[in-house]
């Protein structure tokens, strides 16, 4: 549904998207996770048509997003970084307006409306001026405005951004449940955001695809190194000395507290240390508290791709 080939954007000579290619099919969530100047919105704002690309070329739906763009836009609802609002207008009349502009015909409207405000609980406010809510309200309103058209695909730039809590994980049901019949891009540098709703994520920092994967095989194919996590009764000194010894412990960080040490040992892909740790531990008349394999989350990959560049 989306295809991004080779895409790069320049300003002034410096690229800021450098080389991106990506596909996301009918369907999908796609979470685009970056740090801070990554260039998620700018990628996003080439997929939209708000500005076109230096190099390479994108399709939705099969349509060139710079030699068709009418029929790219009709295609998509989008969630900018600063959403679009008119603030003198009333969220009903303003939706009502935006489901006019893409198309919606008078007979529809009425429902469609209604479906992105209850769908964004925006009933409370459905009668105020834009400019006088909050703004997490406004973001709402955001959201409802990509969606009220009904399209085929979603770009949503940061979408929970501004949100309370509850609202927070009410807009991340409310984007799964659109992943059904939508295909969804949709940009967070919060990695709890792309493991509960994205079927598939693609991170990049300066620019570059780092990686691309399932939540879940992101955290598997992680190259490094796998992690045990330890209690023990000893001085931490003395527990590091030991366990830095043993065949394919990488390294130890080990902190006291108290008459205990809690150490996190990184151990060489593949082997298994734990029956050896204990019995170490063991042999050296230390106490075990715990022990227990650590499986990588997705922060640590995040933090280990962006940092290995
Ligand atoms: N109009 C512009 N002129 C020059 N540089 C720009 C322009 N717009 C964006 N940039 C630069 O492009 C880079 C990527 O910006 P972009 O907004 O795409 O990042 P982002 O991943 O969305 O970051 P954030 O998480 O902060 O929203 C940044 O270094 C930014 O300064
Ligand atoms: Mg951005």
């Amino acid at each position: 549904m989306i295809e991004v080939e080779h895409v790069s954007k320049a300003y002034g000579g410096r690229k800021v998207v450098d080389d991106i290619s990506f596909r996301v099919k009918k369907g999908e969530i796609l979470g685009f996770l970056g740090p801070n100047g990554a260039g998620k919105t700018t990628t996003m704002r080439i997929l939209t048509c708000y500005m076109p690309a230096t190099e390479g070329t994108a399709r939705i739906a099969g349509h060139d997003v710079f030699e068709e763009s009418l029929e790219v836009r009709r295609r998509i609802g989008y969630l900018p970084e600063n959403p679009p609002l008119y603030p003198e207008m009333t969220v009903d009349s303003y939706l009502n307006f935006v489901a006019r502009i893409k198309g919606v015909r008078s007979n529809a409207r009425k429902a469609r409306v209604g479906d992105a405000i209850e769908k964004c609980n925006l009933g409370d406010v459905r009668r105020r001026i834009i400019g006088r809510l909050s703004k997490g309200y406004k973001q709402r309103v955001g959201l409802a405005q990509a969606i009220v058209g009904n399209p085929e695909v979603l770009i949503l730039d940061e979408p929970t951004i501004g949100l309370d809590p509850r609202q927070i994980h009410e807009v991340r049901s409310l984007i799964k449940g659109l992943g059904e019949a939508h295909t969804v891009i949709l940009s967070t540098h919060i990695l709890p955001e792309v493991s509960m709703t994205c079927s598939r994520v693609v991170i990049i920092n300066n620019g570059k695809v780092v990686a691309q994967d399932t939540p879940e095989g992101l955290a598997h194919q992680m190259k490094g190194a796998e992690r045990i996590s330890l209690t023990v009764e000893a001085p931490a000194a003395a527990v590091r000395e030991k366990i830095l010894a043993i065949d394919g412990v990488l390294d130890v960080h080990a902190e006291e507290k108290g008459e205990v040490s809690t150490c996190s040992v990184e151990c060489r892909l593949g082997s298994d240390l734990r029956r050896i740790l204990a019995r170490q531990i063991v042999d050296e008349g230390w106490g075990l508290l715990e022990l227990r394999a650590v499986s990588m989350s997705l922060e640590d990959v995040f933090i280990n791709l962006i940092t290995q560049e």
